[in-house]
């Protein structure tokens, strides 16, 4: 009986072959640096690896970068599994036939299976199972978990309830911060139905854990003792990622930022540059910088019996 984990989130990965420049993100570095961070991350002995979204980037072209991605990611050593983010669905400007349904086919085995792109996982002798929710969304950056989607998660929280249950998402289920309900342009940055999807959470004891991506920084938010964590990108400033290991007695977590110390000075320069798209949401570049500096002061969490 296995009775601890170790896993690593590789989340918002954002790969392109065909970006023009960086900005808020290191386009034009996105393969390298995810290879350099997956051989770290690889490095910890985990026995899983988790891209939670935003693997790629369908604005323009869906399908080459769908198989751009999939080479990439599948070269990774331990077990790994995906979710989709909102810049792998498809977008108004995507310019070929690219579907959610490709996504799904490129990936089954890996978390999406029988043509659904939201999966379970249980691990073998273990208390431990991975639930993978779909929350992106064609034609939108927002989020949210449909009807048929709840009811599934309802019952595999019912046929859970006496395992360790992590749930993972692209978009969270918590408003990891008062700003981005006072500013519109930020309401993409949680669940459309946050509140309906957290109760949910909250309410089933057998979830410790709720990770989710999307929003490039780095949170920790706890809920009748329901540890929700925000995982950061290695594609923007702080350029990190995250490592969990998780028992019955504790959850532990580290944020681990790649190792080409020029493009951590590249990525900062980009997230507050007049030009980047966070100047739409906060006053001035010096808001953007304290935003994504912020992060959890604790680093150990009990999870709830
Ligand atoms: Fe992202
Ligand atoms: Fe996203």
């Amino acid at each position: 009986m296995k009775a601890s984990l170790r896993f690593a989130v590789l989340t918002d990965i954002h790969l392109t072959d065909s970006a023009e420049f960086n900005r808020e993100r290191l386009a034009l570095d996105s393969v390298r640096l995810f290879e350099e961070a997956r051989a770290d991350a690889e490095g910890r002995g985990p026995d899983f690896l988790f891209y939670t979204g935003d693997l790629f980037e369908a604005r323009h072209w869906g399908l080459p970068h769908l198989a751009l991605a999939r080479r990439i990611l599948e070269k990774t050593r331990p077990p790994w599994f995906v979710l989709m983010g909102n810049h792998d669905a498809r977008y108004k400007t995507t310019r070929d036939a690219y579907d959610g349904a490709d996504f799904v086919r490129a990936f089954a085995g890996h978390g999406p299976t029988d043509s659904r792109p939201y999966w379970s996982h249980e691990v073998p002798e273990s208390p431990f199972v991975f639930l993978g929710l779909h929350t992106a969304r064609n034609f939108t950056s927002g989020g949210g978990v449909d009807r048929e989607q709840l009811a599934w998660l309802q019952a595999e929280l019912k046929r859970f309830a006496d395992r360790y249950v992590v749930v993972m998402m692209h978009h969270p289920a918590v408003v990891f911060d008062p700003v981005l309900e006072s500013v519109p342009e930020l309401s993409i940055y949680y669940l459309e139905n946050h509140a309906e999807v957290r109760e949910l959470l909250v309410g089933h004891r057998c979830v410790k854990l709720a990770l989710s991506g999307h929003n490039h920084t780095r949170r920790h938010a706890e809920i009748a003792g329901l540890h929700f964590v925000g995982c950061p990108s290695i594609n923007s400033w702080p350029n990190m990622y995250a490592a969990f290991q998780i028992s019955a007695k504790k959850i532990s977590f580290d944020f681990h930022q790649i190792r080409d110390q020029a493009k951590v000075r590249e990525a900062y320069a980009g997230v507050v540059h007049p030009e980047s798209t966070w100047l739409k949401g906060f006053k001035d570049g010096a808001a953007v910088a304290a935003y994504f500096s912020a992060g959890p002061a604790i680093r150990e969490l009990a999870p709830r019996r």
